[in-house]
């Protein structure tokens, strides 16, 4: 039997989230510059790499898996990369296969993605205004987003949306994204905006707003109940008496959710990041290219790597920088 991944402070792995590549077809202001520079397709793991990659993390233990980026279902041939871990799905040893997706290649993909395996998809909308959508995402538009959750639903997926919670430009929709997500029957979840470095973004779109202040101005509309913790995730979860619905809230900032963390992200490039707050990474790729066809040192330097995963994150008062501010874009490691 293969030892499965528990990291020193006896947390099982058991989520892996994987961004496949670093492109986007939108430049979200909190996200990315408005002229980046990618990274040449070479540095990529190929698909076939993602997928042993993918399969190995599976073989030790590795019950969930997330799909990130960038944006996800730009990337070329991405399908094919689905189908293939759905066998995983097949066999019993994935649990879920997700992803998070902005959802302009929703419509294209619904049904494939739901054939593959896929059951929920969690979509970023942090508005529902048509031009201030086009503002904050700079190169998206909304009403090809709403068709992407249109074709999701009727596929059968289950749609989550995450809202970017913005001072100044989504605080008066939180009772119109509350009311869109009920009707559709969709969950909201609110997450505060991270600093993550220079993004050119002078206009000031993209500002904090705290959880505690949004939660407050919810409670001017809802009764709100407090839910226990269940899924080991950053997230808090509150009901709405009046409707039912379940909002979650989630603050990157804070350390409340370090002791339950299952979790490791993979950047598109096979670097692991132990931990979204800190700089501490290894890159698996030497591993996987320099063994082709032999999973025995990619499985050592995995282990190796979940052995080194930090107790907790440390932005309040980071080892790096001063500020605590990670300085890699969201769409490297994924979100
Ligand atoms: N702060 C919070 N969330 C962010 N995302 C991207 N950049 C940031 C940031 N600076 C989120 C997006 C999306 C996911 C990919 O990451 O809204 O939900
Ligand atoms: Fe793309 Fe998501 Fe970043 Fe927006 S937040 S630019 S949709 S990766």
């Amino acid at each position: 039997m293969t030892q499965p991944l528990v990291d020193p402070f006896q947390r099982a792995i058991t989520y892996l989230r994987v961004s496949v590549t670093d492109r986007c077809d939108f430049r979200c202001v909190y996200c990315m510059a408005e002229n980046m520079t990618f990274l040449p397709k070479k540095e990529l793991l190929t698909l076939e790499e993602l997928d042993r990659m993918c399969s190995t993390f599976v073989r030790l233990g590795v019950q969930k898996l997330r799909i990130t980026g960038g944006e996800p279902l730009v990337r070329r041939d991405i399908m094919t990369f689905f189908r293939s871990m759905s066998r995983h799905l097949d066999s019993g040893a994935l649990k879920e296969l997700t992803l998070t997706t902005n959802g302009s290649q929703l419509e294209r993909f619904a049904t494939d993605l739901y054939a593959a395996g896929v059951r929920r998809v969690n979509v970023s909308l942090d508005t529902l205004d048509e031009e201030k959508f086009a503002r904050v995402t700079r190169w998206g538009r909304l009403p090809q987003v709403m068709r992407g959750l249109d074709a999701a639903q009727a596929a059968g997926l289950k749609v989550k949306l995450n809202a970017v919670a913005l001072k100044g430009f989504n605080e008066d929709e939180v009772e119109t994204l509350t009311r869109f997500c009920g009707e559709r029957g969709m969950d909201l979840t609110w997450i505060e905006v991270m600093p993550m470095g220079d993004l050119g973004n002078e206009d000031r779109v993209g500002q904090y707003w705290s959880m505690k202040d949004l939660r407050a101005r919810l409670a001017e509309s809802y009764t709100l109940t407090d839910l226990p913790e269940s899924t080991g995730g950053p997230a808090r979860y509150v009901r709405l008496e009046e409707t039912g619905q379940k909002i979650g809230f989630i603050t990157p900032l804070s350390h409340n959710f370090c002791e339950s963390c299952n979790r490791v992200r993979m950047t598109c490039t096979g670097e692991l990041y132990m931990c979204l707050g800190q700089e501490d990474m290894l890159d698996l790729r030497p591993a996987l290219r320099n063994h082709p066809g032999n999973d025995a040192p990619l499985e050592q330097e995995i282990r190796r790597a979940i052995g080194l995963k930090p107790e907790g994150h440390d932005f309040d008062y980071s080892r790096q920088r001063a500020d605590g501010q990670v300085s890699r874009h969201m769409s490297h490691t994924g979100g």
